[in-house]
């Protein structure tokens, strides 16, 4: 085996690509290089371990190439391969499931489900290492290890993978469903960690790759563009990365009618093709739309046989690090912040008029939620649990030399404290709105609100094939974590997807 230092692997969950560094996904596919020759150490290690595949959704490779790779190494096996043929047929939810599995006795559980976050939600409710073998539209981190060995495999044989930084000019481009495609979404990611790449993005406007992707590639200096044609790209491509347009991910059939056939790779269209270019697939490919016709596998640019293939001794090296058969220090999963956290005041300076001015009246006790962005006071006011009869003055579009508009609203709301959840609540829809808390006519505390590091228990995940949804029914609770202030950004932390400020919406108080 190579001399690097090994990771943190044993006992680890594999969830998403992003919790990867490039050492560590350098390290999976250079032991997998030299696999063979310590299969035998490895069967001894992990002699007596279990491995349980639970798959709620279908599967030939991912389930097959897992089943295959414990057997190899000398793992028990037993698993489902359809949610039908289990009690989540009678509505029982996954976490009981994965906890069911976990009592029987099991070194590790390899999942597969429908929601994105799926895993991770998993993960929070089991010992057991999880390893994610695909969950929704989200994620497929397995595949991306076997189709990033797959790449260096076949463009550059020769170098030696460990450290590599550089890909070498590499150009890669992903051709269909980029927007519901989990393996095009962990590939993107896993390549983002390496310089020297291009990608390039082809697919229909309603199915190119969501915007937080590009904005991964543009922060880490990744060049990419942005295709509607595949025959734009085919001439300076190295690996071409074609997906199925995938029906069942699709809310609107009468859009899957309009894409299902917008690409059909033939051996024809390869003709001007670098000698080097390997036409890659996660497959499967469907028969009916033929993304990839059956004139490309005659092709020496076909390569989605061999990257499906190389997935066996990739998921062996995963199975082997994850209970032990391959020594690497125990992996300690990251505290997960559950909890909600308060909203903060940052003090603010006086406006340039100088003073606060006091708009109609004073008041005694209460606050006044002033700088509110100009036709946003309802939306505040909405949030607020105010009780029967409280007096609320609501001011609406007033002069303000602090803001950019000129503009602004204000609230002033006799005997009420805005709760934490509601400050934050405020953050989200008005950044920049400052709150004054008044007793005894005196400010007692004023400053702007910041949105906490996670927002907990308060936003409603805009994917509504996210496990937190609440009409899932699976308990997983709404928490995101805030990646921008100004302006507010937050990310969910099951499925990834952002909620920007013009798209938030509360969940409904219990
Ligand atoms: N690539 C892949 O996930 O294939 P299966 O759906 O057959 O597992």
């Amino acid at each position: 085996m190579h001399t690097l230092d090994p990771p943190a692997f044993y006992r680890r969950d594999i969830l998403a690509i992003s919790d990867f560094s490039r050492k560590e996904m350098l390290y999976v596919v250079e032991t997998t290089r030299s696999l063979d020759q310590h299969l035998a150490d490895i069967r001894t290690r992990v002699r007596g371990k279990k491995m349980y595949y639970a798959f709620f959704e279908p599967s030939t490779r991912t389930r097959f190439s897992f089943v295959y790779a414990a057997k190899r190494i000398g793992l028990e096996t037993s698993g489902f391969s359809s949610a039908s043929s289990t009690s989540a047929q009678k509505g029982e939810p996954l976490k009981d499931t994965l906890r069911m599995i976990q009592g029987y006795g099991t070194d590790v559980i390899v999942m597969r489900h429908p929601l994105a976050g799926a895993a991770l939600w998993g993960a929070e409710n089991v010992d057991v290492p999880i390893v994610n073998a695909g969950d929704g539209a989200h994620e497929h981190p397995t595949q991306t290890l076997l189709d990033l060995y797959s790449i260096l495999e076949s463009q550059m044989p020769k170098r030696a993978w460990a450290d590599i930084e550089e890909l070498d000019g590499l150009s890669v481009a992903f051709v269909g469903d980029l927007k519901y495609g989990r393996t095009v979404h962990s590939l993107t990611t896993a390549l983002s960690r390496f310089g020297g790449c291009t990608l390039r993005f082809v697919a229909p406007e309603s199915l190119q790759i969501p915007a937080e992707y590009l904005e991964e590639l543009q922060a880490r200096g990744v060049p990419y563009t942005l295709h509607a044609r595949l025959e734009e790209v085919v001439p300076d491509t190295d690996v071409l990365y074609m997906t199925r347009i995938q029906r069942e991910r699709m809310p609107d059939e009468a859009e899957y009618e309009r894409v299902k056939r917008v690409f059909h790779l033939t051996s024809e269209q390869l003709r001007h093709a670098r000698p080097n270019l390997k036409v890659m697939h996660p497959l499967p490919r469907n028969k009916e739309n033929l993304e990839l016709d059956f004139s490309v596998d005659a092709t020496p640019h076909a390569y989605y046989y061999r990257q499906a293939e190389n997935g066996l001794a990739v998921r062996v090296t995963l199975l082997a690090l994850l209970t032990g058969g391959i020594e690497t220090p125990e992996h300690r999963r990251p505290a997960r912040e559950a909890q909600p956290q308060r909203a903060r005041f940052e003090p603010v300076e006086p406006g340039p008029g100088g003073k606060t001015r006091k708009y109609l009246f004073a008041i005694e006790d209460g606050t006044v939620i002033d700088h509110i962005l100009p036709g946003r006071s309802g939306l505040v006011k909405s949030v607020l649990s105010l009780p029967e009869g409280v007096p609320v003055l609501v001011a609406e579009n007033l002069e303000s030399r602090r803001s950019a508009s000129g503009r602004k609203d204000l609230i002033k709301i006799i005997g009420y404290k805005p709760s934490p959840t509601e400050l934050s609540q405020i953050a989200l829809i008005s950044p920049g709105a400052t709150i004054s808390l008044i007793h005894d006519r005196a400010i007692v505390e004023k400053g702007r609100v910041v949105l906490p590091e996670y927002v907990a228990g308060l936003v409603l995940c805009q994917n509504p094939n996210c496990i937190s949804r609440p009409e899932h029914l699976e308990g997983a609770p709404s928490l995101f974590r805030t990646i921008s202030r100004t302006p507010p950004i937050l990310q969910c932390t099951y499925c990834d997807g952002p909620v920007r400020q013009e798209d938030v919406a509360f969940l409904e108080r219990g």
